[in-house]
C-alpha cells in the first residue's frame, strides 16, 4: 500500500497508545518487523509553548522503518504551527491527527473524538495541517461520537477534501471507549466512499483477524492498538501469515520474560530507572498476563522501585516455570 509517496509493503502498523508506544517499545516492535509505528499522542497547545514533555513524546528513532507523530488539538491555527514545527525539527514521516480519543479531559477542551461531533472544525483543521506541512497528513477517528451519530464517513470525506493522505478508522463511537466489538462495518463504508487509502482499526488479536479485516472491509492496512501489549511477536506472526499462508508458533513463556527484562532494560536505559519502573509495570503484567501464579509476581514487582531487584524476581520466576 502507499501512503502519498511513502511505499509500505507490510500493511501492518502499531496505533498510537498513549503510555505505551514510546520510545523503546516501538523499537521493540520495529524489530518484529512493523513499518509503521505512531507516537503516544501530543498535545498541539504543548509544542507551541515549548513545553519539554511533549517533545520529549515526539523523540524518535528512523532506525528501521517509518515515523508517525500523532498531535491533538481543537485549534486549527495551532494545530497547523505545531505540526510545522514538528515537521521542521523533527521530520518524521507522517503527522496524524487524533479525531478519536474518548478522554473526558481531552474532549472537553474540543479536542480528539469531540471534533467528530464538528465537521466543520475537523476539515478546517485538517485543511490548515495539511497547508504547513511538507509531509502527508493522516487523520485517525472513531466511527463517531455515539451509537445515533456514527459519522465516519462524512468525517473521512471531509478529511479527504481537506489533503489528508489517508484516514484510519477505530470502529466504536466516542462513547463506547474500549467497550463492546469494534464496528467493521463503518470501516467498510468508509473504504467504499474513500479515494485515499483507509487504516482499519479494532479487535485485531491474530493473524487470522487480519484476513478477516481485509476481506470484510476492503481496508489497505490494518493498525494493532490492544493486541500488541505484551506481544510485539503480533507483527511478526501476522506480517509472516500474510506472507507465507502459514501460522508461527507462539513464543513460550521463557521468551515472554526474556522480553519482558530486555524492555525493562531498555526503558531504564531510556528515561532513567526512577521514571522506567512505574511505567514499565504494566508491560510486565502484560507480559506475564496468564502464566501460572503470575499475580504473586506482578504484586511483588509493583512494590518495588530496583531495576536489579525487578529483572532478579523475573529471573527466578523464569527459571522456575522451566
Ligand atoms: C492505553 C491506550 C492508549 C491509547 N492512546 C491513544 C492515542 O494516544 N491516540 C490515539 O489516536 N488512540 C489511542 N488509543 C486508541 C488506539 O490507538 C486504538 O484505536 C484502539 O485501542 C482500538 O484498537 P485495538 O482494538 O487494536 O486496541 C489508545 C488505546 C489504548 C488502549
Amino acid at each position: 500500500m502507499q501512503i502519498d509517496s511513502l511505499k509500505i509493503d507490510k500493511p501492518v502498523f502499531m496505533a498510537p497508545m498513549a503510555g505505551v508506544s514510546d520510545f523503546p517499545y516501538r523499537k521493540i516492535v520495529r524489530e518484529m518487523g512493523c513499518q509503521l509505528v505512531y507516537t503516544e499522542m501530543v498535545s498541539a497547545k504543548g509544542i507551541n509553548y515549548g513545553n519539554n514533555h511533549s517533545e520529549e513524546l515526539i523523540d524518535f528513532s528512523r532506525e528501521g522503518g517509518l515515523i508517525a507523530v500523532q498531535i491533538f488539538g481543537d485549534d486549527p491555527g495551532q494545530m497547523a504551527q505545531a505540526a510545522k514545527e514538528i515537521d521542521n525539527k523533527f521530520r518524521p514521516d507522517i503527522i496524524d491527527i487524533n479525531m478519536g480519543c474518548p478522554a473526558k479531559k481531552i474532549v472537553k477542551t474540543g479536542a480528539g473524538s469531540a471534533l467528530m461531533k464538528n465537521p466543520e472544525l475537523a476539515e478546517k483543521i485538517i485543511r490548515q495541517v495539511v497547508k504547513a506541512v511538507s509531509v502527508p497528513v493522516t487523520v485517525k477517528m472513531r466511527s463517531g461520537w455515539a451509537e445515533n451519530n456514527t459519522n465516519a464517513v462524512e468525517i473521512a470525506l471531509k478529511a479527504e477534501k481537506a489533503g489528508a493522505a489517508a484516514v484510519a478508522v477505530h470502529g466504536r463511537t466516542r462513547n463506547q471507549f474500549y467497550r463492546g466489538k469494534a464496528d467493521w462495518q463503518v470501516i467498510k463504508e468508509v473504504s467504499e466512499n474513500l479515494g485515499i487509502p483507509v487504516i482499519g482499526n479494532g479487535d485485531i488479536f491474530d493473524p487470522q483477524d487480519v484476513i478477516d479485516m481485509f476481506n470484510e472491509t476492503g481496508c489497505k492496512a490494518v493498525m494493532i492498538g490492544r493486541g500488541c501489549q505484551g506481544n510485539p511477536w503480533i507483527f511478526k506472526r501476522i506480517i509472516h501469515y500474510l506472507q507465507t499462508g502459514k501460522i508461527l508458533p507462539r513464543v513460550t513463556e521463557f521468551d515472554k520474560i526474556n522480553m519482558a527484562i530486555r524492555h525493562l532494560q531498555m526503558a531504564c536505559d531510556y528515561y532513567g530507572e526512577d521514571i522506567a519502573i512505574p511505567l514499565m509495570r504494566k508491560h510486565l503484567a502484560w507480559y506475564l498476563k496468564g502464566m501460572p501464579n503470575s499475580s504473586k509476581v506482578k504484586n511483588e514487582i509493583n512494590q518495588i522501585y530496583d531495576k536489579n531487584k525487578v529483572v532478579s524476581i523475573l529471573e527466578s520466576y523464569r527459571n522456575h516455570l522451566l
